[in-house]
């Protein structure tokens, strides 16, 4: 230990035996491991004896409410795991600085999606995976000097990201001759970041069609082709059969207008890294009126509704069998338009009696039409209350 940190540590005990002597010491002193101190929102274990040999557990309550674990001078040889930091979901800082720390598993930080800095510094990590690193932005440099890394195809993501991410230009790793090289020159033979493309990128097709798309790769190591259609609606199934490993189809077939304007990704990925291509789905289908309701009052008096189809149906009013034609005081006014679903109004402006009736609305594209009615009665003359006199009387 070195002197700052063993007066660190010392102001640590002594603020504790205060706090315990203050009857405001931590009620999970019992959890947390000798070698560490544990706060509300910290823990920092920096004691070589006895030492600690995986991450403190403690209650689930008090792990989620700890942003930062401080880990330094520990002689025991320990792993991070998928599991160490799971439930450590708020974690915003971590240091694990002096330590023998020898790996980390590639999702062992999948629940700490809140991580912004990370300083691994002086320990005995030789390989790292760019999939540890995925499911968050850090938003300080990664800090890894001080560790044996090897100049290996898996540690060459670390090159591709040393500008921006991480330590500085003074890293470097180990090559199997011993010879330290910097990570700015490293190009280790058959590495290369995966390309990846699909085929169509957008298919244009009408409802209960079929349709195929094939993505293939290129990358070395050959990297591993996945499609996710998983949150589809329409029935699926994947083939590789014509080039086993190289390129991967997706067939739809049945296609649900309810994955109209979704993308479907399909991913490469390797050592090295991923990357992602997406098939576009435009589904073609007539227009439904899936609700018309009633007048409410809101800013306006407004007739709800909500149609759908692709194109996106055009919209022809009827009062009491009339054509209606939109103008100021009576209009359309759609509200909220989402690839699939338009909800809107008819809006009108202080409506009387006169507006009273049946109201139609037709929607129409080129594969069809659909029709709904509503009643609608205006009260007249609309919301003049008593209240209102007084004021005006005023
Ligand atoms: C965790 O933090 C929340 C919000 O700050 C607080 O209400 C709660 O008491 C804390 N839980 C523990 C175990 O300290
Ligand atoms: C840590 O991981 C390495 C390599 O995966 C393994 O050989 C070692 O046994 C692990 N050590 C502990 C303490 O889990
Ligand atoms: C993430 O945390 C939640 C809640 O603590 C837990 O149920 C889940 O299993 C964790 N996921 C992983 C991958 O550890
Ligand atoms: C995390 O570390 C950064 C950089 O050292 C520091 O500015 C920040 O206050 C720390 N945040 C927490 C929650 O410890
Ligand atoms: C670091 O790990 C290597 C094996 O990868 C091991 O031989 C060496 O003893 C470790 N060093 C320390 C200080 O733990
Ligand atoms: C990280 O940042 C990149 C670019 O700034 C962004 O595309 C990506 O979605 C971000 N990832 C996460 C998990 O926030
Ligand atoms: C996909 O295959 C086509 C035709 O075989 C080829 O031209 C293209 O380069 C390939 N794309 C990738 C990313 O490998
Ligand atoms: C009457 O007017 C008052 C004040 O303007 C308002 O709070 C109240 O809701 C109105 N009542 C009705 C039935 O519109």
């Amino acid at each position: 230990m070195d002197s700052g940190a063993r007066g660190a540590y010392h102001g640590m005990a002594r603020f504790g035996l205060l706090a315990l002597l203050t009857g405001l010491w931590w009620r999970f002193g019992d959890a947390c491991p000798e070698s560490c101190t544990c706060s509300v929102s910290r823990i920092a274990c920096i004691d070589p004896e006895p030492g600690i040999e995986d991450f403190p557990v403690l209650t689930l309550d008090d792990m989620e409410n700890i942003t930062e674990i401080y880990i330094a001078n520990q002689n025991k040889q320990f792993n991070i795991s998928d599991s160490s930091l799971r439930h450590y979901i708020n974690l915003r800082n971590l240091t694990i600085t002096k330590t023998r720390l020898k790996s980390i598993s590639s999702d062992a930080f999948f629940n700490n999606t809140r991580l912004q800095y990370v300083n691994l510094r002086d320990n005995n990590l030789s390989m790292l995976s760019w999939r540890t690193f995925q499911n968050f932005n850090i938003s300080y440099p990664l800090l890894l000097s001080g560790n044996p890394l090897k100049c290996a195809c898996e540690n060459l993501w670390l090159k591709l990201r040393l500008q921006e991410e991480v330590d500085g230009p003074e890293l470097t790793c180990t090559e199997d001759s011993g010879v330290m090289t910097d990570f700015a020159t490293l190009t280790p033979p058959d590495c290369v970041v995966p390309k990846v493309e699909v085929s169509p990128g957008t298919v244009t097709e009408m409802e209960g069609g079929n349709v195929e798309a094939v993505c293939n790769a290129s990358g070395s190591p050959f990297p591993e082709i996945q499609w996710n259609p998983e949150m589809l609606s329409t029935n699926f199934e994947m083939d590789d059969s014509d080039h086993p490993g190289m390129k991967k189809s997706l067939i739809l077939t049945g296609l649900s207008p309810d994955d109209n304007g979704k993308m479907v990704v399909c991913s490469a990925e390797n050592m090295v890294g991923q990357n992602e291509a997406t098939l576009l789905l435009n589904i073609l289908f007539p227009p439904t009126i899936q609700n018309l309701l009633p007048p409410v009052r809101d800013h306006q008096w407004c007739i709800p509704f909500t149609v759908t189809g692709n194109p996106k149906p055009v919209l022809q009013w009827y009062h009491d069998d009339g054509l209606l034609e939109e103008q100021n005081f009576i209009h359309t006014m759609i509200h909220e338009s989402t690839e699939n679903e338009d909800h809107g109004c008819l809006e009108l402006v202080n409506p009387t009696h006169i507006h009273n009736g049946e109201y139609k609305l037709v929607a129409k594209n080129e594969f069809g039409q659909d029709t709904k009615t509503v009643t609608a009665q205006f009260i007249d003359p609309p919301n003049f209350n008593h209240t209102d006199d007084v004021d005006y009387c005023k």
